[in-house]
């Protein structure tokens, strides 16, 4: 399959059917561009927080700094990056994707593979960023990665106008201490797998099952090595996991304070036991 480099997130070459399967494979490093915007989508039309995030919407510097941040991820040997791929349908006319006749990347997943104690033990240091693509940028590079965990009071909570960088800073902090939190106190140092992003695009949600063919791949893996998967969910696509199988093993409460426009938010740590769950 040739690449899907190039492709706008944001023009899907087909209308979307029930059931269809998805081809799920390997993405390439030209892919991840498409992933991110696919990403952006996805979060802009599900997520308060991310609106409050993305004030701008989807702009060439988010999707670079993101696109890079997945870069790195992809060296690292314990990381996979899947991509769900919809067929051409009859009649879609490809003038500018290549050989790829109007194929549609419909999602990804993005999943960490921690199968033996060594690689449990090399786990990335939490803090280190595991699932946050979001650097913490507008001059402030410096915290992204060791940011010290913030107090969680509202009082620290910031306003996020899009002209009010600290605000968004302090925002992206604070979710990043609360998400490493969660995953030092379930997931570190175990053998697992952990799903660090999953995502579909928003005229695909609901629509055939494509979110659950995607999770399905890592649950199956996970099952086959005999392990645990976890995952950080957002209190929007709570039930889609629920739905799946897992369980919430804790729910964290971060409050932004209400002049950010969100509130509490509520990201919950799930799991899912190949032994015990069901779909
Ligand atoms: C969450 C997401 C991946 C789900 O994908 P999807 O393709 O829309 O979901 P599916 O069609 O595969 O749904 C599978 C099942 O879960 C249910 N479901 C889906 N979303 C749900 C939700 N938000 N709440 C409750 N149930 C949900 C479906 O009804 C379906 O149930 P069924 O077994 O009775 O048919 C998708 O909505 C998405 O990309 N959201 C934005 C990004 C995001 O939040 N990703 C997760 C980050 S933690």
């Amino acid at each position: 399959m040739a690449s899907l480099v190039g492709q706008p997130a944001s023009a899907p070459a087909q209308q979307p059917q029930q059931g269809q399967p998805l081809r799920l494979l390997p993405a390439t490093l030209a892919d991840l561009e498409t992933c991110t915007r696919l990403e952006l989508e996805a979060m802009l039309a599900t997520s308060q927080l991310a609106r409050v995030l993305h004030p701008d919407g989807i702009t060439d510097a988010v999707v670079a700094e993101q696109t890079a941040a997945k870069a790195k991820k992809f060296g690292i040997p314990e990381v996979e990056y899947i991509k769900g791929v919809l067929p051409p349908q009859a009649g879609d006319n490809d003038g500018d994707n290549g050989g790829d006749n109007g194929a549609v990347m419909v999602g990804y997943l993005r999943m960490y593979t921690w199968a033996t104690d060594e690689a449990a033990r090399i786990q990335p240091p939490y803090g280190s960023a595991v699932d946050d693509d979001k650097t913490i940028s507008h001059g402030a590079e410096k915290e992204s990665a060791s940011a010290p965990r913030p107090d969680s009071d509202a009082t620290n909570a910031a306003p996020a106008s899009s002209d009010d960088a600290t605000g968004l800073q302090k925002i992206k902090i604070q979710e990043r201490a609360v998400h490493d939190g969660l995953r030092e106190r379930h997931v570190s140092g175990k053998k697992a797998v952990y799903v660090s992003a999953l995502m579909v695009r928003p005229e695909y949600h609901g629509k055939g099952g494509y979110g659950r063919q995607l999770l399905t791949h890592a649950l199956d893996r996970a099952r086959d090595l005999g392990l645990l998967v976890f995952l950080i969910a957002q209190p929007t696509a709570l039930g889609f996991y629920q739905r799946m199988g897992l369980r919430v093993l804790e729910t964290a409460v971060v409050d932004f304070g209400e002049s950010s426009g969100l509130g509490e938010h509520r990201p919950s740590l799930m799991c899912f036991d190949a032994g015990s769950g069901s779909r």
